[in-house]
């Protein structure tokens, strides 16, 4: 097979882990990349092109797909411009900034005729991999609640992202990758209620924090929270990394850390109607809490998984060639980008939002 002809707009952080990883795997080959900001092509590798503007870009029929990485208010217009060029398009998220956005570029790209997907190679983290198969094995019986959180201590932001007109803040950073992992997990519930508290903990302009609730028709409520200023001197249990909790009716789940270290946990010492039968624990006699005597707690290891982002790439790479579909379908980012707007909804008005009645 020939390799795939890569264009990147944008050669910031992002554009940079693109050029990385395009370089080195099988199957692509990094055509050139341009950025608004000159400065920030001296250090694009030797062999691949600096265009002085995107206009080159588009117009190099060298490239097939453009992967655009630029700031999130500027993905709606450049995708515009690069489908009427006829290229093919890999979009960083969030897609866009908003529906009205997405739409016009889902109507553009079919009009054109070209392929449009974007990069949630999220949905390949060892961790989010991981409280997948747990879910999907389904061995915690019931679940009901899912809860997937993320900590950091250094509050304040840089750049773009502190400004909501570019399309700053944490909701469009992460959570967008927090709750499309969400939706990905349980593709077939439907998500019937959304509720949000959304808050600008240090940060003038845009959100630092957020919990959301998801409430879904198979009875489960997920739940997703960030902090960047979330503090704390525990650095054991990889605080400052991802966390999920899954708990079923038949044992619970937890993962800590972006290269996971968890467990499946089961209790040997679960009392079925037990009516007024009293239980000792070595804090003294309780029915629900303190210390669970010796041997009741059983623990199993958490399945292995063994994804990375370049997954996200190979999978491209064989879609492309008609092997596969992407794994990303624009629909499903249509969905996360509804819902951030329900998340939105619920924060501003502190009410819980209906969302798929
Ligand atoms: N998938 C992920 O895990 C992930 C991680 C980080 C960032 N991102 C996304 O990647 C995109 C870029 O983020 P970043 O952190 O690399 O930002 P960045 O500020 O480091 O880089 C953005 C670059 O785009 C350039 N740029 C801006 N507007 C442009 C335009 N119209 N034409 C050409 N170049 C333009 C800027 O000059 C800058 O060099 C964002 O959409 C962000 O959400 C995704």
């Amino acid at each position: 097979m020939e390799d795939i002809r890569i264009g990147i707009i944008g050669h910031g952080f992002m554009g940079h882990e693109h050029e990385k990883m395009l370089t080195v795997m099988d199957g692509y080959r990094v055509v050139g990349i341009s950025d608004i900001d000159l400065k920030q092509l001296e250090d694009v590798k030797e062999g691949i092109k600096r265009y002085h503007s995107n206009e080159e870009l588009f117009q190099d029929p060298e490239v097939q797909v453009v992967l655009i990485a630029a700031n999130n208010n500027q993905h709606h217009d450049l995708a515009l411009q690069a489908a009427r060029a006829g290229k093919d398009i890999i979009c960083e998220k969030p897609v866009a900034m908003n529906l009205e956005e997405l739409d016009d570029m889902m109507r553009i790209t079919r009009e054109c005729g070209v392929r449009f997907t974007v990069h949630h190679q999220r949905r390949m983290d060892p961790d989010f991999c991981t409280a997948k198969a747990i879910v999907d094995q389904g061995s915690l019986g019931d679940i009901y609640t899912i809860k997937s959180s993320l900590y950091g201590f250094n509050g304040n932001m840089h750049d773009w992202h502190v400004y909501i007109r570019e399309g700053g803040g944490m909701l469009y950073d992460w959570g967008v990758h927090l709750l499309d992992q969400i939706l990905f997990m349980m593709p077939e519930a439907k998500l019937t209620n959304v509720y949000a508290d959304i808050r600008n903990v240090i940060n003038q302009e845009v959100d630092d924090y957020f919990k959301i609730l998801m409430r879904f028709d198979n009875h489960i409520t997920a739940e997703v929270e960030l902090g960047t200023y979330y503090l704390t001197d525990k650095m054991h249990d990889k605080w400052f990394e991802r966390h999920w909790f899954i708990g079923g009716n038949k044992g619970s789940a937890y993962l800590d850390g972006f290269s996971p270290e968890g467990k499946i946990v089961r209790t040997a010492g679960l009392l079925q109607n037990a009516g007024d039968k009293r239980t000792m624990t070595a804090a003294g006699p309780t029915r629900s809490f303190g210390p669970p005597p010796d041997g009741k707690i059983l623990t199993e290891p958490v399945p292995e998984v063994n994804t990375n982002h370049k997954d996200y790439f190979e999978n491209y790479r064989k879609a492309y060639w008609g092997e596969t579909e992407f794994l990303v379908q624009i629909p499903e980012t249509r969905r996360v980008l509804a819902l951030m707007d329900a998340v939105r909804e619920s924060g501003r008005t502190g009410q819980s939002v209906i969302f798929e009645a």
